[in-house]
């Protein structure tokens, strides 16, 4: 399915950087994943036309980790990049996760893995540089001042250009040190972060997006459609009506297949009405016009599925429906 011709995504500022990020991110989390079956969720070919699709909306921030299909989501993201001016697309990866059993080292922020791995997923994409690099979670077993001076070495080197830091408990008090140290020490502070935030997953606001306010920090949401939950294939009395992949996972049932949730869903679909849009667009739409949000970053498992949710972009809201689909789920939760 292609792009509806009206859909051109525009260039947002990414935060306080001199950079520019397109309005929607594209994620590449399901290149090359495997089901618990062992089918491929997203195999190359599909990869390649999805950034075909993000590509023809005028999409140009990529996302990416260097632990996405054991490393196949980089790889075919450089195939796809060797076939274009690589300085026209803005690529951020992240390095945290364990890759050798038994080897603690390979895992964290330590200045031995984050070196070692630096390289392999540059390699990977094909490229001598990210645009940013994240890293994936916080690392207790590193100490603060270690991560951010080999990381700002990173930077120094030329591998990296900007820090971000991705999180799944937002925890301000510990980017606000880290960036603290390195404001102190003259190193490269973190200036993007990635923390879960949808219509339904609301921890992010208060603290955190104060902190990231007061950093003039870019603020880019990964599961935005609450993998799936807020685009109105599951109901409350039937669950999946459509086709997905989420349901294998009894995490997801537990955090989002909720009364709760349900209750937030029967607003978006209320408002999604009103302005002749799908719930997926809609709640993209709602994270897109939050104050202190930056670029959601789209995941999609078909190119039906991408086009539908790149063309939120063209989706106006009224400040009232805003504030209803925000107070849906108990809000406001801050002044934000
Ligand atoms: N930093 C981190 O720790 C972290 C964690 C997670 C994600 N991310 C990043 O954020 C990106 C997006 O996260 P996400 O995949 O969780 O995003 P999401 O938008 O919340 O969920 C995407 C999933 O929802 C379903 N879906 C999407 N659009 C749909 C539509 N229009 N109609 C029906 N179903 C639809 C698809 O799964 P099914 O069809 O299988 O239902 C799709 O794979 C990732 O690719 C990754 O780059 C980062």
């Amino acid at each position: 399915m292609s792009v509806p011709e009206d859909v051109e995504l525009d260039f947002v500022p990414l935060g306080e950087t001199g950079l520019q990020t397109s309005e929607l991110q594209f994620g590449t989390w399901r290149f090359g994943k495997e089901t618990e079956e062992g089918n491929v969720e997203i195999d190359q070919k599909r990869a390649h036309e999805l950034l075909d699709t993000y590509e023809e909306a005028g999409g140009r921030f990529i996302d990416t980790a260097d632990v996405y299909g054991g490393g196949e989501s980089e790889r075919w993201i450089g195939d796809w990049l060797s076939e274009r001016d690589r300085e026209r697309y803005t690529i951020a990866s992240k390095i945290y996760w364990q890759i050798r059993t038994g080897d603690p080292n390979s895992r964290g922020t330590n200045r031995k893995n984050v070196r070692d791995r630096i390289d392999a997923l540059l390699d990977r994409l094909g490229t001598d540089y990210v645009d940013v690099l994240y890293i994936h979670r916080w690392d207790d077993d590193t100490p603060t001042r270690e991560m951010m001076k080999t990381l700002n070495g990173l930077v120094e080197d030329g591998k990296v250009h900007y820090l971000g830091a991705s999180t799944l408990r937002p925890n301000a008090w510990k980017v606000a040190k880290a960036n603290e140290i390195a404001h102190t020490m003259g190193w490269e502070p973190f200036t993007v972060t990635q923390p879960r935030y949808n219509l339904v997953d609301r921890e992010v606001e208060g603290d955190y997006l104060e902190m990231t306010r007061s950093y003039g920090m870019a603020v880019c949401p990964w599961s935005p459609l609450g993998q799936g939950f807020l685009t109105g294939k599951y109901t409350r009395d039937e669950g999946l009506t459509g086709e997905s992949r989420a349901v294998e996972s009894s995490h997801f049932e537990s955090t989002y297949l909720t009364e709760e949730n349900f209750d937030v869903h029967d607003e978006l679909d209320a408002v999604a009405d009103e302005v002749g849009a799908t719930p997926a667009q809609t709640a993209l739409a709602w994270l897109m016009h939050r104050d202190g949000v930056t670029a959601p970053i789209v995941g999609a498992r078909t190119t039906k599925q991408l086009s539908e949710n790149l063309a939120a972009a063209s989706i106006g809201l009224s400040a009232e429906q805003v504030a209803r689909l925000t107070e849906a789920k108990g809000g406001p939760y801050s002044s934000l």
